[in-house]
């Protein structure tokens, strides 16, 4: 996969319209940005692990070039790229820093006498870690605290040599393979570290600070902070890339989703034909807000792209545009949470609804064995029971009863159920509608009713454990989560609660006031809760790091040694134990 994806890298990046566009990069052509950016989003919908590594090549490392170099290492450096002479990685985050930059641990030291940096990597926090074509590439864009004469000036990003034109590693560098990247086997990650690794001066990109040769700093940017800010805002357009690759999965599972939806038949009245799986409420209601998303964000990250198009075109580029930082990092965050959420949907969606699916043909069943009232009924009578003293629970001080909490649960079963039962009743007997076209317009409602059975019965079998549980301490820490499984449940479904008034807003707010609280309250109760786990450490290891020798596992996760030992000290290993 990884050959493959380099040979398809190579040749992508050699079509006359990616050269353009690098070209476009140097030259600084009105509206570059925003080309590049949909080529970015085109890419990644031919094949997602192309898209990846172009990006890292392309965004990530020529970014660093374009945005943090000056002229003449735009004409050293891109200008070869876009030839593919050779290739690029991006080294920012490091084992023990991700976001936080600024605490990055890599150092470069000036060396007055030799005219050079040299790089180093100081502790194990300090590895370069998630590095994209760290197999491949053969210069890393590298940050690293500048350290002249024994004081550091902050983060700067350095070109760093990693391997020749044939593959061999320089003296010095070391990559370790991080193996498999789940969903992107394309893809090479891996951890780098330098040893006295010696790049001359002019490796410094300096347009936002650079060293003179007798050794003397300088930045047209006096403040630390304000410097580091600049560097950062000049990746935003990278950034922006992220959410241009998020909306091309959607649109590319969109796009097979609600064709196949549109073909597939399944279900349908009695002796006729099936209808298409697009005619089922639950279907449209699952797909259509995603595709409305996935529109919203075109237009909004459009919108960005122009944004900085006229940034960088007005020479701005972007010191001074907070606002459009915070725009730009906020797409990154809502288009790949959107693009997780929406993929998962049409995934489970082309799949056929299997709860849904199982009950529609259960119900057609009993509707050929009985009549429909009779059922409808029988049905009914089964939920109609107190429902009028559950309106009383929601005084303030039975909040955090696990009482009221199993009580509402009950209660919004019980409604639904009720609710659902009205409505196919009067459909059926009132308006003469065929059972299937009644049952399909409250598709929503049953699956809400569905859950809310899930809902109830999982509580309701929670209390009676903690109610069990023969021992007091554990059974104490039990309710805990108990009371937060309860907690969690009314407040994701506070709004039914509110419209209901079975929450004030008063009690709403102070549910979701409870489910902060109890979180914190239970953080270390949860080590040991995992402990009771019992999970082998063979198990823990080897398949989440997707790596096969042990040795490389512990290279990616070493044992948490601080906390889960501590926390064994402290309090005995609890008696639930293999229980869980
Ligand atoms: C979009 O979601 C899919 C499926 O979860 C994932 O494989 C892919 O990496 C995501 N893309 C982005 C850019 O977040
Ligand atoms: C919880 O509420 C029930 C009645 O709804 C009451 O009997 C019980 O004592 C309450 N428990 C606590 C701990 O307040
Ligand atoms: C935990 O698992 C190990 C095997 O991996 C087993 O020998 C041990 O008895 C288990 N501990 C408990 C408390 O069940």
């Amino acid at each position: 996969m990884r050959t493959l994806t380099f040979q398809r890298v190579t040749f992508t990046m050699g079509l006359p319209v990616l050269k353009r566009a690098i070209q476009e990069q140097v030259e600084k052509t009105r509206n570059f940005v925003s080309r590049s950016l949909v080529i970015g989003e085109v890419l990644s919908i031919a094949d997602m692990a192309t898209g990846v590594k172009c990006g890292v090549i392309y965004w990530l490392f020529g970014g660093a070039v374009r945005n943090l170099g000056g002229p003449a290492h735009i004409t050293q450096w891109l200008q070869p790229l876009q030839e593919q002479k050779y290739t690029g990685m991006f080294a920012m985050t490091e084992r023990g820093h991700g976001s936080n930059v600024r605490g990055i641990q890599t150092e470069a030291t000036f060396d007055f006498s030799a005219q050079e940096f040299v790089i180093d990597t100081p502790c194990k926090n300090a590895e370069k870690m998630y590095i994209g074509n760290a197999m491949y590439g053969n210069y890393a864009a590298v940050f690293a605290q500048l350290i002249i004469n024994g004081r550091s000036q902050g983060p700067h990003c350095f070109i760093v040599p990693v391997r020749d034109e044939n593959g061999r590693l320089y003296p010095g560098v070391t990559v370790v393979d991080m193996m498999h990247k789940e969903g992107l086997h394309g893809v090479d990650n891996g951890i780098l570290r330098f040893d006295s690794v010696r790049i001359p001066r002019e490796n410094l990109l300096d347009k936002f600070g650079s060293v003179s040769p007798d050794g003397q700093y300088h930045s047209p940017i006096k403040d630390k902070s304000a410097r580091f800010n600049a560097m950062l805002a000049a990746l935003t357009p990278s950034r922006l890339a992220v959410t241009f690759q998020a909306m091309g999965s959607m649109k590319l599972g969109l796009t097979i989703a609600i064709r196949y939806s549109h073909s597939r038949r399944q279900f349908g009245p009695k002796a006729r034909e099936e209808v298409k799986i697009i005619e089922h409420q639950t279907q449209t209601l699952r797909l259509m807000p995603h595709l409305a998303t996935a529109l919203a964000l075109t237009f909004a990250s459009r919108y960005a792209g122009t944004l900085l198009d006229e940034d960088v075109f007005r020479g701005k580029e972007l010191v001074n545009s907070r606002p459009l930082q915070a725009l730009v990092a906020g797409l990154k965050a809502f288009s790949t949470w959107a693009n997780v959420s929406c993929l998962q949907d049409c995934r489970e969606c082309t799949g056929g609804v299997v709860v849904v699916r199982e009950l529609l043909a259960q119900y057609t069943k009993q509707c050929e064995e009985r009549p429909v009232s009779s059922l409808l009924w029988n049905w009914a009578e089964s939920g109609s029971d107190r429902l009028r003293t559950s309106f009383l629970a929601f005084n303030m001080d039975t909040v955090g009863n696990l009482t009221f909490l199993l009580k509402a649960v009950h209660f919004r079963e019980r409604i639904l159920q009720r609710g659902l039962v009205a409505r196919i009743y009067y459909k059926v007997m009132t308006e003469k509608e065929d059972f299937f076209r009644a049952w399909n317009s409250c598709l929503h409602h049953i699956t809400c009713l569905s859950l809310a059975h899930i809902h109830r019965v999982t509580l309701e079998q929670f209390c009676l454990a903690v109610r069990n549980c023969p021992d007091q301490e554990d059974q104490a820490l039990l309710k805990k989560f108990c009371l937060l499984y309860g907690t969690k449940l009314m407040f994701q479904e506070r709004a039914w609660y509110l419209e209901h008034k079975y929450l004030t807003p008063m009690t709403s707010m102070r549910i979701r006031r409870q489910l902060l609280h109890l979180c914190d309250a239970v953080k270390d109760d949860a080590l040991r809760v995992i402990s009771a786990f019992n999970i082998s450490h063979a198990s823990l290891h080897a398949p989440i790091a997707g790596i096969a020798t042990p040795k490389a596992a512990w290279v990616l996760y070493p044992a948490p040694q601080h906390s889960l030992a501590g926390e064994r000290a402290r309090s005995p290993r609890p008696k639930l134990g293999a229980k869980l």
